[in-house]
């Protein structure tokens, strides 16, 4: 191997793939492997990693996984499903135990190395059911986590002698807040690996495989216009020259304001015009949605019309023997199931199942397809391309299409303790709460789920709704996401209204979302929140409006997680008053979600 490696098992967690790109960042190559992988496979790595997994029930209790892994004079990294293996391995116990979610405390115990430059107490990320209650002989406790006034033992193990180390949280989460300093311990310090890679690396390695996959085939891009697809059109035209890159934009009406004109002059003047192709599919794309409801079908119709019309297109073009490219990124793959044992948490518009056939018969070149968005971005300054394109805020392909939560007019079933649990818990905080009649996308304990929103409204700080919204999460059920109002008008009696995707509607949410975006532009935050989709709701409340707007910004890294970003009340009561005046809505709300267990999106 030209650069010293670590080689990342993937039993199937959400945040396995971000475990190899925290290395990444670091300057040392990762790989991602399969389980199955022969042990041979693993020689030449300078340490392994093994994942967290979604569940233990999903996967065989002994592990389909050749145990001779621990036999490598290898070190060895577990974590939680990895930490648990490790210790069961060594002649541990591992027993099913009270799921611990969410932030919690280390304490370290002892002086082990991969601990090195840490506070004795450090704040980490758990998310687990199965707990480690043996730790194996030889192995040191070095870590408990210190929760709700209890102290769980073995949260961290380690065998320094065999090089073998096992953390029951995640230090790959951004939350983990020196989880960076305690993969740095194991990567250089403790398998000794030297940080000589960089996006530039990449560059000169994509371009090698991009040659090899195209093998003089010229390929065909449906460009967005977002930064995934600019980077990729532009990344295309420099390893294969623009004459052998034909793109092709399709306006699906699902677009924000002015964006499909914009991409248009922006790839022309980028010296990829020449096969720049525009198809204005708009009403295509609104027939195939009409009386759509469920998620899902939604995006699995909008990923089938762009193919069809690509492929069309390419009949028309004569392009039939161009490979398909595409800007898809890892966070796309991942939630939509795309590894072994990963949960589908929504079907990305580039991932729908003809596309994974297509990709399977080697149709498709994806160059950034195990990159985050960060690394895109980066790669796209080392392209050259310009700033404002690069730090453009992420924009779903489905676009507006799945910020217009769709409803069948009926109300959701919920448990009935779930109205009673709610209750207690926003009048122990002096405030007022209600579930709303309407369901959206999230994802919990690495699995998808579809749940009801929690309104909230009072006279208390966004702080303390959000604290409020966490205890919401673990203790009322069937909800993952609570909303605060910003309207000032509270809420008694709400009625669904029956909703699809139409054009009035689509017309309404591009205004808002102008506003939206106006706003953070002029108060010089448009860069500094990661995305803030507005989403509308078609709720009537108090016999108001018809349409419920939802402001959802959010600040994250990878997509993966995501925190609640605090806008300024100014700005707020700016955007009160602009998008009140836009006519038929019934209120305006705050999403204060995190990810988990709301997704950024609403469905
Ligand atoms: P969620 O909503 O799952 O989204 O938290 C994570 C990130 O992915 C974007 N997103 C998509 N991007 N095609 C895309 O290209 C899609 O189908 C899609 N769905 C969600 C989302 O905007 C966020 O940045």
């Amino acid at each position: 191997m030209e650069h010293d490696t670590i080689a990342v098992v993937d039993f199937g967690g959400q945040y396995a793939h971000l475990i190899a790109t925290k290395i990444r960042r670091l300057h040392v190559l990762a790989e991602i492997l399969q389980p199955e992988a022969d042990v041979g496979r693993f020689i030449g790595y300078k340490g392994i990693i093994l994942s967290g997994s979604p569940s233990l029930s999903s996967y065989d209790e002994e592990g389909d996984y050749d145990k001779a892994i621990f036999d490598l004079p290898i070190p060895i990294l577990g974590l939680c499903f990895g930490h648990q293996e490790i210790a069961k391995h060594y002649g541990g116990k591992v027993e099913h135990t009270r799921r611990e979610y969410g932030p919690a405390t280390l304490e370290l115990r002892g002086d082990c190395p991969i601990f090195k430059g840490l506070a004795r107490r450090e704040t980490v990320w758990m998310s687990h059911g199965d707990a480690v209650t043996l730790c194996p002989e030889g192995f040191q406790e070095v870590g408990v986590s210190l929760r709700n006034g209890g102290v769980h033992p073995n949260a961290a193990i380690a065998n320094n002698l065999l090089g073998r180390y096992g953390f029951q949280f995640h230090p790959e989460v951004d939350n983990t807040v020196h989880g960076e300093e305690m993969l740095k311990n194991f990567v250089i310090n403790i398998c000794g690996c030297r940080q000589d890679w960089t996006i530039g690396e990449f560059l000169e390695e994509a371009t090698e495989r991009l040659k090899e996959q195209a093998r003089g085939r010229d390929v065909f891009l449906l460009v967005s216009g977002g930064v995934d697809s600019t980077v990729c059109a532009v990344l295309l035209g420099r390893v294969l020259g623009a004459e052998r890159v034909h793109l092709l934009h399709v306006d699906n009406g699902l677009m924000r304001k002015g964006e499909s004109e914009a991409v248009a002059a922006e790839l022309r003047g980028r010296g990829l015009g020449k096969n720049f192709h525009f198809v204005d599919g708009s009403e295509r794309f609104l027939t195939a949605l009409g009386g759509v409801v469920d998620p899902e079908k939604k995006r699995a119709i909008i990923g089938n019309t762009f193919l069809e019309i690509f492929q069309e297109e390419a009949a028309r073009l004569k392009l039939e023997d161009c490979l398909l490219a595409q800007g898809t990124i890892y966070p796309d793959t991942i939630e939509t199931g795309g590894t072994k044992r990963a949960d589908v948490i929504k079907t990305h518009h580039n991932r729908v199942p003809a596309i994974r056939k297509m990709v399977e018969a080697g149709l498709v070149v994806e160059p950034l397809a195990n990159l985050y968005k960060v690394e895109v971005r980066e790669l796209g300054e080392e392209l050259g391309l310009p700033e404002d394109l690069v730090w453009r805020h992420p924009f779903p392909g489905p676009g507006l299409a799945i910020r217009l939560l769709c409803s069948s007019g009926e109300a959701p079933r919920t448990e009935a303790r779930a109205a009673e649990t709610l209750e207690k818990l926003v009048a122990e905080v002096g405030v007022d709460g209600k579930l709303l009649p309407v369901r959206s996308v999230g994802v919990k304990a690495d699995l998808r789920c579809y749940e009801r929103p929690v309104m909230l409204w009072g006279d208390v700080s966004l702080e303390r709704f959000e604290k409020l919204a966490a205890r919401i999460f673990q203790e009322v059920p069937g909800v993952n996401r609570c909303v605060v109002d910003i309207g000032g008008k509270g809420c008694k009696e709400t009625k669904p209204l029956a909703a699809t995707v139409t054009k009035e509607r689509l017309a309404l949410l591009r205004e808002a979302d102008a506003i939206v975006m106006e706003a953070l532009r002029r108060h010089g935050l448009y860069r500094s929140v990661w995305q803030c989709p507005t989403v509308l709701v078609p709720l009537e409340i108090d016999g108001r409006g018809k349409e419920l707007v939802v402001i959802r910004p959010v600040s994250s890294k990878r997509a993966m997680t995501a925190m609640v970003f605090p806008l300024p009340p100014q700005l707020l009561s700016e955007l009160r008053e602009k998008i009140m005046a836009l006519g038929d809505i019934s209120g305006i709300v705050l999403d204060v979600t995190t990810k988990p267990p709301g997704t950024i999106e609403w469905e």
